[in-house]
């Protein structure tokens, strides 16, 4: 299937790679405009692998626009509203408002709660949940005079349950949830859909790293994503370690599509069946 999204509007943050790159690839092969917004810095403290760079998100504006539409790469850091106001609203002038929002951009770090350092746990909210704010406050009201306008955020299954070594995280993807379900109810006097697609484990680099592959073999000194791949497949119900970036694109694209334009507050797991021990 094309042309589910010919001539949308889209912005997606954390669109430098991983998920936020392969969403942007397949809207403009909808036939969408896509704006792609990303920190393109490579580092962030508590984080243990490098963010999307410049040039990957030059490279993912570049991929938009061989599919044919028209492209904008935006340098942000969504834990600033400041930031997020002026790279969105230029993307807004530019393509003449807003249809569909991406709010994918986001962190993973380690640790448990009885221990976490306060700096982890901040830094993690204000990526994670204020920066998902941060976003929808910056964006939605350029969506306000669209007909067809859509929310779609990335949570996780980490938002549906409680997760070891990842509280902080589990608290801003549940967080995430309910803000977006909230705005569904905000929105939909408007015509606009906000919704929620919750992965379980997705193959970028947010996966593999090293303090991944440490997490999940601790019995290990310096453990390969080779050493890790039991592990991650443990984590799943279908026997595969991770899904690939199109099975979630697939997920982000049906709610964003004229398809799913009555379903809204809604939560998709797209998660390889962990949902299916779970909320
Ligand atoms: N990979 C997984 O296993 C997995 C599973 C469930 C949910 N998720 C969620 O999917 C989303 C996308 O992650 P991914 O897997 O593509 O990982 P990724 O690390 O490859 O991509 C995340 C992108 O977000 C950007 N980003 C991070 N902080 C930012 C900030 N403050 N401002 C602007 N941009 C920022 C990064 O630079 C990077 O380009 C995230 O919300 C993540 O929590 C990932």
């Amino acid at each position: 299937m094309s042309g589910r999204c010919e001539g949308r509007r889209v912005l997606v943050t954390g669109g430098a790679r991983g998920q936020g790159r392969n969403h942007a690839v397949r809207f403009a092969r909808e036939g969408a405009d896509v704006a792609v917004l990303d920190i393109a810095a490579a580092e962030m403290e508590t984080v243990a692998y490098p963010l999307g760079s410049r040039a990957e998100l030059e490279e993912t504006a570049e991929l938009v626009a061989a599919e044919g539409g028209r492209a904008a790469a935006l340098v942000a850091d969504i834990r600033s509203l400041a930031e997020m106001e002026a790279a969105v609203g230029q993307a807004a002038e530019a393509f003449g408002g807003l249809d569909i929002l991406v709010v994918n951009a986001g962190i993973c770090t380690f640790g448990e709660l009885a221990t976490m350092s306060a700096e982890t746990w901040g830094t993690m909210i204000d990526v994670n949940l204020t920066g998902a704010f941060n976003t929808v406050r910056a964006a939605v009201p350029h969506m306000y005079g669209s007909e067809a306008g859509r929310v779609v955020a990335t949570s996780s299954m980490a938002g549906r349950a409680g997760w070891e070594n990842i509280g902080h995280y589990a608290a801003a993807k549940w967080g995430l949830i309910g803000m977006v379900k909230s705005l569904a109810l905000e929105l939909a006097p408007r015509g606009i859909t906000a919704n929620v697609v919750c992965p379980s484990s997705v193959d970028t680099r947010m996966m593999k790293n090293e303090a991944s592959y440490k997490l999940f073999r601790p019995d290990l000194e310096n453990p390969t994503l080779e050493d890790a791949l039991p592990a991650f497949q443990s984590v799943n119900v279908l026997p595969v370690p991770y899904a690939e970036t199109d099975d979630i694109s697939d997920a982000v694209l049906f709610l964003a599509s004229e398809q799913a334009r009555y379903i809204t507050g809604a939560t998709l797991s797209a998660a390889i069946g962990v949902n299916a021990k779970n909320i």
